[in-house]
């Protein structure tokens, strides 16, 4: 079977996408789809290269059988728009920004994170990086509730 990739995107790459790299890396594991289907994650500023996900998301995770302490942030390259045949952004600026920095013809299917997650509250997972614990808990709700969906997605549009 065809391998396929997605790439998750935020803005630090320490709060929102590692958490998403980590739930999304379990289900594709618990469906026994982890030889099939890569997981990675980056953010579109820079500010964070080389630091662990935030204590935060790490909590979050751990909290929930997830492990993403290992993980290390670094910044979104254009490389990455062949790399990868998704992108899938936390917010809309995140999003806005993808598209500025994707080149013309680019391989990689750039989707907001929100169209996955069943009755979404709005357009954006939340930017937890200024609050505290409970922003961290919402955000890994949502992600734990678009992962499946997303997977069926990208499964679903796999080369047969
Ligand atoms: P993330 O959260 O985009 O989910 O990783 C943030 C992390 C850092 C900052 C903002 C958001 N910051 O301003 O440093």
């Amino acid at each position: 079977m065809n391998q396929t990739s997605v790439l998750f995107l935020c803005l630090g790459n320490i709060c929102r996408s590692p958490l998403a790299e980590g739930v999304f890396r379990a289900e594709v594991t618990r469906r026994g789809l982890a030889g099939e289907v890569r997981v990675d994650s980056a953010g579109t500023g820079a500010w964070h290269v080389g630091e662990p996900p935030d204590p935060r998301s790490v909590a979050v995770a751990r909290d929930n059988g997830v492990d993403i302490s290992q993980q290390s942030a670094r910044r979104l390259v254009v490389e990455d728009f062949e790399r990868f045949d998704w992108i899938v952004a936390m917010d809309g600026d995140n999003l806005r920004t993808a598209r500025e920095r994707q080149p013309k013809g680019a391989h990689a299917r750039l989707v907001p994170f929100m169209d996955y997650v069943p009755n979404a509250p709005g357009r954006d997972v939340p930017d937890p990086y200024y609050g505290g614990q409970q922003g961290f808990a919402h955000v890994y709700a949502l992600l734990a509730a678009g992962a499946g969906p997303l997977l069926d997605a990208v499964i679903a549009a796999r080369g047969a």
